[in-house]
């Protein structure tokens, strides 16, 4: 089991979120490059996945065919995230490096809450139990609505077993993170995604400046 957090971790923890078809790739690229630009030594990751396991767990996850049940879809998240928590972030976050991690137990809540409807406590727990409660020191929730994700998603062939989801999931999933962020204001910055893209990465840029002067 992973031990609380106590001490103050040297590096800090940077998570990027939202729904599908949101620029996810491109701006967590953007953010790994401005943090180096920094000076920062960055490690650029993902969930699930991450480490040999995860990337495992990831393709069991993704698999377009066979029932995972809700219940197992929310372990196999929090197994592939103890892994990675203990093997890939917390020794990078010691060392004095910055994380820059694609989704994390947001996601969960997101996709695992809000989408298929697994109460709170039970995420709580879990989250807990694996992470001590950990959270990203900043969490930038990149937002289109769901016209505008469909619209990016369209034409796209194989689709893994959430991207075929239809959506009123995705509807609940980008609404359970809305709340989130008005739960957490500070922490997570929700950010205009469908702007064209030099005015995303100028607002993202603003959100990094404030943990880059901490
Ligand atoms: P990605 O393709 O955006 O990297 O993410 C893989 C999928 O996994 C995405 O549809 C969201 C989902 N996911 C969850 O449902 N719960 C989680 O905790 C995480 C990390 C991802």
């Amino acid at each position: 089991m992973n031990k609380p957090v106590a001490a103050p971790l040297a590096g800090r923890l940077i998570t990027v979120e939202g729904i599908e078809g949101v620029g996810k790739s491109t701006n967590l690229a953007f953010v790994a490059a401005e943090l180096q630009r920094a000076g920062h030594e960055v490690v650029l990751t993902r969930e699930p996945g991450g480490t040999p396991l995860g990337e495992r767990i990831r393709e069991l996850l993704l698999h377009p065919e066979g029932e995972i049940v809700p219940m197992a879809e929310l372990l196999l998240m929090f197994a592939a995230r103890a892994a990675h928590l203990e093997q890939v972030i917390l020794p990078a976050l010691r060392s004095g490096r910055w994380v820059v991690c694609d989704r994390f137990t947001d996601a969960s809540h997101a996709y695992q809450g809000g989408g298929r409807g697994i109460p709170v406590p039970a995420i709580q727990m879990l989250d807990q139990l694996v992470t001590g409660g950990l959270r990203p020191d900043l969490s930038l929730l990149l937002d289109v609505p769901l016209e505008v994700s469909a619209e990016r998603q369209a034409g796209r062939g194989d689709r893994d077993r959430f991207e075929r989801e239809a959506s009123p999931f995705f509807s609940r999933v980008r609404a359970r993170y809305l709340e989130l962020a008005q739960a957490e204001p500070e922490r997570i910055r929700v950010i205009d995604a469908a702007r064209p893209l030099p005015e995303v990465q100028a607002t993202i840029r603003l959100a990094l400046q404030d943990i880059l002067v901490q």
